[in-house]
């Protein structure tokens, strides 16, 4: 039994881990930032008494420091960054402006840096050592074809960069860091657009994460474990 440590789990992907992880008898803690919100995770946390509920805004930086005591001496083997915001409201030439811009930026770049920071001393006292980001393909400066979602990009590519660096500097006590794209997922951030389930991204992620070996660490990942370009 390992312990996996989720942001953003009240819905959408986050949710879809905590269930999965939950099922297979893992020890989940499952960090949202409302309880009084969470009505799906908190009735999925009445059915499985593995599932710890964990009040966290990833915005708020005391609430983030205040991991370190909260979970003092408990180990963390996979810390998985998966909440995140779309920056829609900051996405198109001449429709950005500096709040929303450092939102997208503070949720899906500075927390997971912080967050990893705070509890590194749990990743590092557990068997898995592994944090990964939850990316996406519109990170891909290779990709990137059509321009648009400038904060978007922006924020999840610098992701990229800070998962990369942290899988080259604690290589030598063992951590695995990757990122992962998750798929084009029918959520309320992919749409109803989206080509797959959030079960079916899950289950690819999870495989991926189980496999992760210290040769993959500091890879770009999609959910069926195949690779992106950077
Ligand atoms: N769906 C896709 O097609 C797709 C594709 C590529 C990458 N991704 C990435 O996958 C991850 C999950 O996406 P999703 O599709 O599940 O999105 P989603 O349905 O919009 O859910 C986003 C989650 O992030 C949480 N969140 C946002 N801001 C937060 C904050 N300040 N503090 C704590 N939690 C916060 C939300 O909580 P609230 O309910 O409180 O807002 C929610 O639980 C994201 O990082 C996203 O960028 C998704």
């Amino acid at each position: 039994m390992a312990t996996i440590f989720i942001t953003g789990a009240n819905r959408g992907l986050g949710l879809e881990f905590v269930k999965q992880y939950a099922q297979q008898g893992h020890h989940v803690i499952a960090c949202t930032r409302h309880f009084t919100q969470a009505t799906e995770l908190s009735q999925l946390a009445t059915l499985h008494s593995n599932i710890q509920l964990h009040e966290l805004n990833v915005m708020d930086e005391e609430q983030i420091s205040e991991l370190t005591t909260v979970f003092k001496n408990q180990p963390i083997d996979v810390l998985i960054h998966n909440a995140g915001v779309g920056g829609f409201q900051c996405e198109a030439l001449g429709g950005m402006d500096q709040k929303g811009w450092l939102e997208v930026l503070t949720v899906n770049t500075v927390s997971p840096m912080l967050i990893t920071q705070a509890l590194l001393a749990n990743i590092l006292a557990s068997k898995a050592k592994t944090i990964i980001g939850l990316t996406s393909i519109l990170a891909s400066i290779d990709d990137n074809n059509s321009g648009g979602r400038y904060s978007y990009r922006a924020s999840k590519a610098a992701l990229n960069q800070i998962i990369k660096s942290l899988a080259c500097e604690l290589s030598d006590d063992g951590v695995k860091a990757a990122v992962i794209h998750p798929g084009w997922v029918k959520t309320a951030m992919g749409g109803a657009d989206g080509k797959i389930t959030p079960a079916q991204s899950i289950t690819g992620m999870m495989n991926v994460i189980e496999n992760l070996q210290s040769k993959h660490s500091g890879s770009f990942f999609v959910y069926d474990g195949t690779q992106l370009p950077w």
